[in-house]
């Protein structure tokens, strides 16, 4: 029970890592929450301070959810766990992090909306799969320049193609988990809803010039 005790709270202090924040703030002396769409995440990181910057930002918190999954197999592969108690830990310590990425400790429990941090979720947990969820998410871009409706299609993908068996017999737990990941994609994701709806929403140029 300790060392499970001690798992979460290292799980959510590492969600809790306000990569961007910490980034902008202590590289450019700029800070993203105030500049952009004001979230604390990378698409922002991107829009505000540029690719590189973006780029790093992206992959500390992708680094972020794949850590604190990865945590369960390294405690508990010892313990001699069954796979499933295992996939469990996973999910546990993953979802963990991501509510950490979205409501970090370090900033006043004002943080991103939780995509890169699932990414490295879930490339932890069916990297096959998550291959499928990057293409959707990078085909949605090319055809919309909406990084927030291909956030949105991307997590939809994970529970409804687990559903479908694209890799083998459905897991019960992971389509449950993508549902439950993909309304709270849709909660962190409202105001972007919002403005796609009312046609508003930022767009990216992918090729266009950046700062970074
Ligand atoms: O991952 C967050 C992205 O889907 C939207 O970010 O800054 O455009 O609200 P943003």
């Amino acid at each position: 029970v300790a060392l499970l005790i001690v798992s979460i709270v290292a799980a959510y202090l590492l969600g809790s890592i306000p990569s961007s924040v910490w980034y902008g703030i202590g590289y450019f002396g700029i800070d993203v929450r105030k500049q952009g769409s004001g979230n604390a995440g990378a698409t922002n990181t991107f829009r505000v301070l540029g690719k590189r910057a973006g780029t790093v930002v992206m992959l500390i918190d992708v680094l972020k959810g794949w850590t604190a999954t990865c945590l369960a197999s390294m405690l508990f592969y010892m313990n001699e766990i069954g796979e499933t108690e295992l996939l469990v830990y996973k999910i546990l310590f993953g979802i963990i992090a991501i509510v950490g990425h979205i409501f970090p400790v370090f900033v006043n429990f004002k943080g991103g909306k939780g995509i890169a941090t699932l990414l490295g979720m879930v490339l932890a947990i069916h990297p096959e799969l998550a291959s499928v969820c990057i293409t959707i998410f990078i085909l949605t871009l090319l055809a919309s320049q909406y990084v927030s409706l291909s956030s949105i299609l991307a997590t939809l993908a994970f529970p409804v193609l687990s559903w479908a068996g694209m890799f083998g017999h459905p897991e019960p737990l992971l389509i449950v988990f993508g549902f439950v990941m993909f309304v709270l994609v849709v909660f962190t994701h409202q105001k972007n809803i919002v403005r796609l709806l009312n046609g508003n929403e930022n767009r990216v140029n992918i090729f266009g010039k950046s700062k970074g």
